[in-house]
């Protein structure tokens, strides 16, 4: 670990052949192609010395397939496909569900083509609004689970942030379901309380910070 090594967030290498050619190994390969998911990991990360690499920076320009029956699954599937091809690097994946309590932990799994396989967030939210339309619990909780593979062993990390489904959407910031999710404490939803607040509880950025602590505050 070469704690000198400054953060430089933005400035990420940009061809497999620079990658390969390192042998620094503060970077950590994110296999992720969800640019929202990636400036959150990277600002929850910012204060340690290591540089997020993702997908796009590696030339792959296509989503991994998730075709697990859970979060786990998945989070597995995608860490895997990068530890393949870069075993000496850290590799961190994560897959994320929304579980509405009163629609028995729908959408879960399946929460990216909740409204359809186009994966539109706001075709999702007008399913989620629609399905609770005749309920009283609007309860519920993001799920997040991270997968981190370094030198063969795999480690999971799960984040959860409990909250409501608000009764219509509100809000620029954030994405995804963000604009209707409003988590417990408060009474705006994620995508109105801006991304410092939600970094500072979401289920990604406790996924991230179990990830740190079980590595001893170092990757
Ligand atoms: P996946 O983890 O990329 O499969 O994403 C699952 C679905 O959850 C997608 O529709 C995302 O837009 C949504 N999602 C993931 N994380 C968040 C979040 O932090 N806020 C709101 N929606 C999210």
């Amino acid at each position: 670990m070469n704690s000198d090594t400054p953060n430089h967030p933005t400035n990420h290498l940009n061809t497999e052949s620079q990658l390969s050619n390192s042998q620094g190994n503060n970077r950590i390969l994110f296999a992720t192609g969800n640019v929202n998911k990636l400036i959150e990991v990277r600002k929850v990360l910012a204060h340690l010395p290591y540089e997020i690499i993702s997908l796009k920076d590696l030339g792959i320009d296509y989503d991994i397939p998730e075709t697990g029956d859970t979060l786990e699954e998945n989070a597995t599937i995608k860490s895997k496909f990068l530890a393949e091809r870069y075993p000496d690097y850290h590799i961190i994946s994560e897959d994320t569900g929304l579980e509405i309590d009163a629609l028995d932990g729908a959408p879960g799994v399946i929460t990216a083509r909740y409204g359809g396989p186009e994966r539109d967030a706001q075709q999702n939210m007008n399913k989620v609004l629609s399905e609770l339309s005749d309920k009283e619990d609007r309860s519920g909780q993001f799920r997040t689970i991270i997968s981190h593979i370094y030198q063969g062993v795999e480690t999971q990390h799960q984040g959860i942030v409990r909250g409501k489904i608000a009764l219509e959407q509100s809000g620029n910031d954030g994405f995804g379901y963000d604009p209707i999710f409003i988590p417990e404490g408060y009474e705006d939803s994620f995508a109105d309380l801006g991304d410092e607040v939600k970094r500072s509880m979401s289920h990604r950025s406790r996924a991230v910070a179990k990830l740190v602590e079980s590595l001893g505050g170092d990757l």
